[in-house]
């Protein structure tokens, strides 16, 4: 064990007795009769605990555990207190000491104490440890940006992450709305409660309502336990409705409830609770037309479009595909194993003019595959797959004839959905899998083609 406690008792029968019971447990022990000699070990040995009387001549426990707390606020101590005065010991628990323990000492009871200091002190350093991972990973940091487009975006998520507006993400697939979304939660005051996700295109509309407000048991066939829904899960954190586009109209207004009154009720449940739920919401449709052809409500929008963050397809922002490719290769060849330098110059043209229908995660995965083929430490124009050598629309397309970059990024769209369609035998499950999106998704696309 390498936890040292300082013992700190006046009377030296009770201060030999309890520093050899601790040594004998295992501790390294350092001893002083007196709270000014403490101060100066404690000043010049890495002490974890202080276990001291609380009566002492020079000064009292109290007086000792500030001055010590105001040197190393790290440091746990502990009061040892006759019967009678309890009360002081409690006094001491609210200005910072750890724990109390009433003379005589019992030393089972000592033991006891000791541990749980120890055990609680490991699980805040490692909480600590998690959360700054975790902030590390999720946070801003973990987003690639170069462009002046996404400088934009980072500039109004770093201003909106402190506070509690609800946020709308909108861009097409794979633009990086869930890492945005994420960022906002592992920057926000609320990081140490939970990130909560939600798909709304990934569920039916009769479970979607229990999943987000859970059920009481009972609340309907199939419901033989009580369920606690994503609300209930992200009290104090963030909920992420993710394609929130795709909720029926009959749940929109349920959702629109708990966003202006702040509380929800499970289904079968006529007792509201409050929901302390920071809302983020993404969606790659555009939620006004939506409005427009009332598939979704125009109040539900403005409540949700408090602020709104829109994240450019990667084609718009083309100055990211170098730092992307870059963090990709990093991130993949140390996955795989594989020594990669970098891209040839052929290579690195081609997937600076491609259109990325697919956005980052289209590049993500082109730069992942490329280092899985790869034969040498140089990625190549042979490492990438074809269709990153299809003319870019965007390229030769002159100014004023936009209309004609939109028509070729649908046709082009159409291709990939009949090719899934035939890689996966006309089975849509299949089809929106191997597209990577899903399958409420696809069908609208499909639709919106007027392929059936
Ligand atoms: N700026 C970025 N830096 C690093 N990685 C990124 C960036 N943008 C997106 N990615 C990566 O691309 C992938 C897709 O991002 P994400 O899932 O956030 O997109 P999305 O907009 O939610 O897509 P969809 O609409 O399909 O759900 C993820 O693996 C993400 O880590
Ligand atoms: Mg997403």
């Amino acid at each position: 064990m390498d936890t040292t406690i300082l013992v700190v008792e006046d009377e030296v029968v009770q201060l030999e007795s309890i520093a050899g019971f601790l040594a004998k447990q295992g501790y390294r022990v350092l001893k002083s009769q007196r709270p000014q000699k403490a101060l100066d070990i404690a000043a010049q040995e890495a002490v974890d605990i202080v276990l001291t009387d609380f009566r002492m001549p020079e000064m009292t426990g109290v007086e000792l555990l500030s001055a010590l707390k105001q040197r190393n606020p790290a440091v746990e101590v502990i009061i040892m207190t006759a019967f009678g005065s309890v009360e002081s010991a409690i006094e001491a628990m609210k200005l910072g000491a750890a724990d109390y323990i009433t003379k005589p000492v019992d030393l089972h009871r000592l033991q006891t104490t000791i541990r749980n200091t120890i055990e609680r002190n490991r699980l805040i350093s490692e909480n600590r440890l998690l959360k700054t991972q975790l902030s590390e990973r999720f946070g801003f940091k973990g987003i690639v940006s170069q462009s002046s487009a996404m400088a934009q975006v980072m500039s109004i998520a770093g201003r909106v992450a402190a506070t509690t507006a609800t946020v709308l993400i909108t861009g097409e697939t794979g633009t990086g709305k869930e890492l945005v979304a994420k960022a906002l939660h592992y920057s926000s005051p609320r990081s140490g409660n939970p990130f909560v996700a939600v798909n709304c295109a990934a569920l039916p509309e009769t479970l979607l309502e229990s999943e987000l407000f859970g059920h009481e048991k009972g609340a309907f066939t199939g419901a033989d336990k009580l369920r606690r829904g994503r609300f209930e899960s992200a009290q104090g954190g963030t909920l992420f409705i993710d394609e929130v586009g795709e909720i029926p109209l009959s749940l929109q207004v349920k959702l629109l409830r708990v966003l202006q009154e702040k509380t929800f009720e499970r289904v079968g449940s006529s007792a509201p609770q409050a929901a302390d739920v920071r809302i983020v919401a993404a969606t790659n449709r555009d939620l006004e037309s939506m409005v427009r052809d009332g598939s979704f409500r125009a109040d539900l929008y403005y409540r949700l479009n408090v602020v709104s963050i829109r994240i450019p397809p990667l084609r718009e922002r083309r100055d990211d595909i170098p730092p992307l490719v870059d963090a990709f290769l990093k991130r993949f060849s140390g996955e795989y194993g594989k020594q990669v330098e970098g891209l040839s110059r052929e290579a690195m043209d081609a997937l600076m003019k491609y259109s990325y229908p697919g956005n980052v995660r289209e590049l993500e995965n082109i730069v992942q595959q490329s280092i899985v083929l790869s034969r040498s430490p140089v990625i190549t124009r042979e490492d990438l797959p074809y269709r990153v050598f299809d003319p870019c629309p965007e390229c030769d397309t002159p100014e004023g004839q936009q209309g004609s970059f939109t028509e070729k990024v649908m046709a082009f769209e159409r291709e990939m959905i009949l090719g899934a369609l035939e890689e996966a035998g006309n089975v849509q499950t299949r089809a929106a899998e191997i597209l990577g999106i899903s399958e409420r998704h696809l069908r609208y696309k499909l639709k919106k083609y007027g392929m059936k």
